[in-house]
């Protein structure tokens, strides 16, 4: 089993994408797997890294996009990546490899904001002859860095969805149902989320000195 995760936020190794789809390549390593890791931003800069990320997608048994919501839909690089690998499937394409799943979060506090996202994803596996292999999305992913164990619960619903999914996806399954249930759990209250996240805006303000208030919309008509 040769997996291949590839990093869809921009924000590279500081993204919650970034720690969700490696607590997942872990997983798998531990069940046997081989993953190797990608960003997706850094390789779409030149035609060379263009080319080795297609590369990889041929050489991968399994691919695994690890994305923030952007807009209700996937980051512009990965859009880019996966226009990429649509047109080079058009020529060369073995039917029902690589398999995809999809790890996505967004700073909404519900998953279902993903679904969108998670749509585009299935539906470019069936057009591509890709195999879905399912998705975990969550919401609340402002909360999701560092040591995920601090989290309310100690993040206990999102480590075992991705125990499950690795577990399954290395063993050449789908991700469970039960798995994708688990993860898109919130985190917290909803309240709680949006306190901590207006405090966290507050923050930043005052951090880089931003003398507006946040709702000050300058070019807004009345
Ligand atoms: C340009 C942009 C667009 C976004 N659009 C959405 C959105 O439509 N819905 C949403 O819930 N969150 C949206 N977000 C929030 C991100 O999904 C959220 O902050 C996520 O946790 C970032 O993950 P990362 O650390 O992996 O980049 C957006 C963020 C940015 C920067």
């Amino acid at each position: 089993m040769n997996a291949l995760l590839l990093v869809g936020s921009p924000k590279g190794r500081k993204s919650a994408s970034c720690l969700l789809g490696s607590i997942l390549a872990e997983g798998m390593r531990k069940h046997g797997a081989m993953v190797s890791e990608e960003f997706v931003h850094e390789g779409l800069r030149s035609e060379d890294g263009i080319a080795r990320l297609l590369d990889s997608v041929d050489a991968a048994d399994l691919v695994i996009f690890a994305f923030p919501l952007y807009i209700d839909s996937l980051p512009a690089p990965l859009t880019r990546l996966l226009e990429r690998i649509a047109e080079r499937r058009a020529r060369i394409a073995p039917a029902g490899s690589p398999r995809l799943a999809v790890v996505v979060q967004c700073g909404f506090p519900e998953a279902h904001q993903c679904g969108t996202a998670v749509g585009i994803c299935r539906l470019f596996a069936d057009r591509t002859g890709m195999r879905w292999a399912g998705a975990l999305a969550m919401g609340m992913g402002g909360s999701v860095g560092g040591d995920l164990k601090k989290l309310p619960g100690g993040g206990k619903n999102i480590l075992e969805a991705i125990g499950m999914a690795s577990e399954s996806l290395a063993n050449g399954g789908a991700i469970p149902e039960a798995a994708t249930a688990m993860f898109a759990k919130p985190l917290m209250p909803r309240w709680m989320y949006t306190l901590i996240g207006n405090f966290g805006w507050r923050m930043q303000l005052r951090k880089n000195k931003a003398r507006r208030p946040l709702t000050y919309r300058p070019h807004s008509q009345g």
